[in-house]
């Protein structure tokens, strides 16, 4: 640490001394190395992987006898690590938990290393007694560093609350390849993640099945659920008896919703989709023109960052309508990533202001996030979605009206419900719905608003 320092503020004068200590340190422990026990030589990995970063980082000149230092120093560790045989050397959390803070933050730290070592084993390759130095045969399996909120816990209470607000969907190496080889299609790595959102929401789930139920004639419709991901809505509806045809951008969503529609079959139940298929809701011919009573849009506008091509998933939606039938499509309000950084990263509005200004005016979330790729959403208000439908379809969609999915409990206040009975659920969803989602004071507070528009008989 202290040697990090010193790097960390070092001017010319004290270069030399502090590749010499650096040296001399690498010395004493190839020395030594051999009665160290497994704490010391974890530390004196880590210590070893930092030396090797400030000497690229430093673009530190040395002699040929300090090099080769270096590269013992590596053989060592390893010869010892596999002498020691601790293997698996980093332990997979998911799959062996740790029973204490403690137990965690030194399971923590070795996974940490462990991925440290594997990136500079990319750059550094050293073979010793004919195997290569390697922390792992198997790259993919290796796990990823914790979230920050995990790791910089500052109490085993704010360690234990950061742990039950959930695990990133990707744990391994092999998860954030797979993520890069997907760049543009989020809901591929989410999976599962995305068919338990709902669970979480509970609200915004029956106050949306309420507004569908509510805008639909009583018995059978059929209903084209565009963009449904893994079909909690088109289930939810085949379940009311509608006849729902689900489509997805995404294949691994699709895959699950497979999944629900292959166990409602193989149990000979009747409550199945009519058909689902992966497809883009900027395709004009996604599904046959004209013949659905509903067509529900919850989730493509998120992420059309064009107007013109929300314009486009809005006018496809309307074809597939009959005259009279109804078109359900959800919108992401600029206030929920508000709310939402506001709790998680506050700091983020100035540390990224450049980028909250152009955000807070266009709406558009345009950005690299590590682990999921190029990410592009779009986030709107109650004003522009009015002037949205006004300007483009004014001919030939009627809005019948704009609502808050969680009523007032957005900025998932709708997720302490999750817990609760069903019918303390229904009976919250019920007095958003019926009082607080579609005054104008209300709207406000909603992370997702639904716009109910009639296709024109024209
Ligand atoms: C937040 S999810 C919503 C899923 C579901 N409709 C719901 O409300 O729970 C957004 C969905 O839109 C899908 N999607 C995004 N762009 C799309 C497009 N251009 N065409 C079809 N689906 C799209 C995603 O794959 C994802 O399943």
């Amino acid at each position: 640490m202290r040697i990090a320092q010193i790097f960390a503020s070092r001017s010319l004068d004290i270069e030399p001394f502090l590749w010499r200590t650096i040296e001399s340190e690498q010395k004493r422990f190839l020395e030594e190395v051999h009665n160290y026990p497994e704490d010391d030589l974890l530390a004196a990995m880590q210590a070893h992987l930092i030396y090797i970063i400030m000497c690229v980082v430093g673009e530190a000149k040395h002699s040929q006898n300090w090099n080769q230092t270096i590269l013992l120093t590596f053989e060592a560790l390893c010869d010892q690590l596999k002498r020691m045989q601790f293997e698996p050397f980093y332990r997979d959390e998911s799959i062996n938990p740790s029973l204490s803070w403690d137990d965690w933050r030194s399971a923590e730290s070795r996974r940490r290393t462990a991925c440290v070592w594997f990136l500079m084993s990319r750059i550094v390759a050293v073979k010793s007694h004919s195997h290569y130095c390697t922390i792992t045969d198997n790259f993919r399996m290796l796990p990823l560093p914790a979230p920050k909120a995990q790791w910089e816990a500052q109490s085993e209470i704010a360690w234990a609350q950061a742990l039950e607000a959930g695990h990133p969907n990707m744990s391994t190496i092999g998860h954030l390849l797979d993520a890069h080889q997907l760049p543009t299609n989020l809901y591929n790595i989410l999976g599962a993640g995305e068919l338990s959102r709902l669970d979480t929401h509970p609200v915004e789930l029956l106050v949306t099945l309420r507004t569908i139920r509510e805008a639909l004639p009583q018995g059978p419709q059929r209903i084209a659920d565009v963009g449904g991901g893994p079909g909690k809505y088109a289930f939810a509806l085949a379940d009311q008896g509608h006849l729902v045809d689900l489509v997805d951008l995404s294949p691994g969503l699709i895959q699950i919703a497979q999944f629900e529609q292959d166990k409602r079959d193989a149990a000979g139940e009747t409550n199945v989709l009519q058909s689902l298929a992966v497809g883009n809701a900027l395709d004009p011919d996604i599904l046959q023109h004209g013949i659905y009573d509903a067509v529900l849009l919850l989730g493509p506008l998120y992420h059309l960052v064009e107007e013109s091509e929300r314009v486009n998933a809005v006018a496809n939606a309307a074809r597939l309508a009959k005259p009279n039938g109804v078109l359900f499509v959800a919108f992401v309000s600029i206030s929920a990533h508000l709310r939402d950084i506001a709790m998680r990263d506050p700091s983020r509005l100035i540390a990224e202001k450049e980028f909250y200004t152009k955000y807070l005016q266009d709406g558009r979330y345009e950005k690299f996030k590590p682990g999921v790729g190029n990410v592009h959403s779009f986030h709107t208000q109650v004003s522009d979605i009015r002037s949205f439908f006004a300007e483009n379809f004014a001919d030939t969609l009627e809005l019948m009206e704009l609502r808050s999915q969680e009523g007032i409990l957005g900025g998932s206040l709708d997720t302490a419900l999750s817990k609760s009975e069903p019918q303390v659920v229904k009976a919250w969803a019920d007095l958003m719905y019926e009082k607080y989602s579609t005054g104008e004071e209300h709207l406000g507070c909603a992370d997702h608003l639904i716009a109910v528009l009639k296709k024109r008989d024209l």
